[in-house]
Order: structure tokens, then C-alpha cells, then sequence
């Protein structure tokens, strides 16, 4: 298929959504890149009666962790397919009232707490001249107002804002990193967002993401974080699956 036949928008699904059953494939890109491989192939096909392409993020079978996801292939992967704009889905940990477990929301800002990923594509090369993108709004603003628009309309109660923090993993944190990351202003916690935003930033794609909260962070909770993660992650995944059927365009 050509580009010029493809749909523009592709959603990235991570923990809770590495596959998408509604999505009917017409057609699987594996994509190779500068880079290497994507972690999967595009998936290309309808939903909802739209149509629109599919990422997992981890691999087919969820096998690639955090750390290690081939975050600069898939970006590329993806703008070399013709798409144009990104909803990342990424489960989270709540560190503030905002973001309790089963909670969505649409985060306006992030920090950085990861080490040595491959997190851009100036590399010194003559393949990529060096830019030094703009981060004051690391997340498109248009998308989530389209992302915050579409919960309204599918009446799914949803945070509008929030620090996310993007942690190495693919451990979880300690109680004291929850409280420094609470101290440092941040409001739901992930380990992903970061590089895959300022990537699409290089690559001008627009890029925005809809976190689902399935726990609380370390030492908030009074519960254990894997079984609350077990009650929250299908409560917070319908609500995805809510917005994304009122945000994928004709
Ligand atoms: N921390 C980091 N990433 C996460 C968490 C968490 O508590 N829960 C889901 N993803």
C-alpha cells in the first residue's frame, strides 16, 4: 500500500495494550530502519469503522523491556510509513490524587529520569544535521485537546495535565524515589514516554499520550503494587479503548 493510502494516525500500545483485538489488519509493514527493526510490524487496518495503524511498543509476546525497546527505529518506522500523528498509550504508577489506578489522563509535561537509551538521532553524522528541538511543550497540545475532547464525548472522567516522570525500569520504584519524584513535582510515573516524545519531536510528528494509572507508586498504596495492577489494568484499558473509539478520525 502506499503511503498516500495509509491512515496518519498510528497509536502505540505498551503494557495492557500490546495488541489490539478490534483492529481488523489489512496489512503488516515490517519495518526496517537506519536504526534496526521496529518491535513490531506496523499494523495497518480498521477500527471503529476508521482506519489506523498499530505499534507495540514491547515486541510481539511482550518481550522487549524498557530499556531496550528500539525506541528510534520505531519513531522512524512509522514517519517512514506516512504517519503523521501518534497517541502513545503507557501505563503508569499515581503519585498524585489525579492519577489514582484506573484513572486516564493526558500529561502536559514530563522529566526524564532515564540513562543511556538511544535518545535521539543527531548523532554526529552527516545523517542527521543536529537539532536542538523545543521540549516546552513536550506533548502536542492539539492532540490532547483532541484526546481530552474525545473522553468528554465518551464520558470517561480524564485528567487533563500532570508531570510525567519516565524512570529506567524495568523495576519499580522504591518508596523514597516516589517521594523524591513527588518532591520534584511530578504526578504519574512511566518508562517510556521518554525518549519516544522528543523523538517524534525530531522527526516532527506530532505526539501525545494517553496514560492509564494502574497502581499506585511505591509506598503510597497500602496494597501490593502487582495485585493492584491486576484490578486496575482492564478498568483503565476500557476507558482507552473508550476514547481512542471518539479520537481515530474518519
Ligand atoms: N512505576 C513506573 N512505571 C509504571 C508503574 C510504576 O509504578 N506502573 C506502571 N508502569
Amino acid at each position: 500500500m502506499s503511503n498516500a493510502a495509509r491512515p496518519k494516525i498510528a497509536v502505540i500500545g505498551g503494557t495492557g495494550m500490546n495488541s489490539w483485538p478490534g483492529l481488523a489488519i489489512e496489512e503488516r509493514v515490517e519495518a526496517m530502519t537506519p536504526y534496526g527493526a521496529s518491535s513490531a510490524p506496523l499494523l495497518f487496518g480498521s477500527v471503529y469503522g476508521v482506519r489506523a495503524c498499530f505499534l507495540a511498543r514491547h515486541g510481539e509476546g511482550h518481550k522487549i523491556p524498557p530499556h531496550l525497546i528500539n525506541y528510534r527505529a520505531n519513531l522512524w518506522a512509522l514517519k517512514q510509513a506516512g504517519i503523521e500523528k501518534i497517541i502513545a498509550i503507557a501505563a503508569v504508577g499515581g503519585i498524585t490524587e489525579g492519577y489514582a489506578p484506573a484513572r486516564v489522563g493526558v500529561p502536559v509535561d514530563a522529566i526524564d529520569y532515564t540513562y543511556g537509551r538511544d535518545h535521539t538521532y543527531s548523532d554526529g553524522t552527516d545523517r542527521w544535521s543536529l537539532h536542538h528541538v523545543e521540549m516546552a511543550e513536550p506533548y502536542s497540545q492539539s492532540l490532547r485537546r483532541v484526546l481530552l475532547d474525545s473522553a468528554q464525548s465518551a464520558g470517561v472522567a480524564i485528567s487533563d495535565g500532570g508531570v510525567m516522570a519516565i524512570t529506567q525500569g524495568p523495576r519499580l520504584e522504591t518508596p523514597a524515589e516516589i517521594r523524591r519524584l513527588r518532591q520534584d513535582g511530578c504526578d504519574l510515573v512511566g518508562m517510556t514516554s521518554f525518549p519516544e516524545a522528543p523523538l517524534a519531536r525530531e522527526l516532527g510528528l506530532d505526539y501525545a499520550c494517553l496514560a492509564v494509572s494502574v497502581n499506585w507508586g511505591a509506598g503510597i498504596g497500602s496494597g501490593g503494587i502487582h495485585d493492584e495492577i491486576e484490578k486496575s489494568m482492564e478498568q483503565g484499558m476500557t476507558k482507552v479503548r473508550a476514547v481512542l473509539g471518539k479520537a481515530l478520525p474518519a
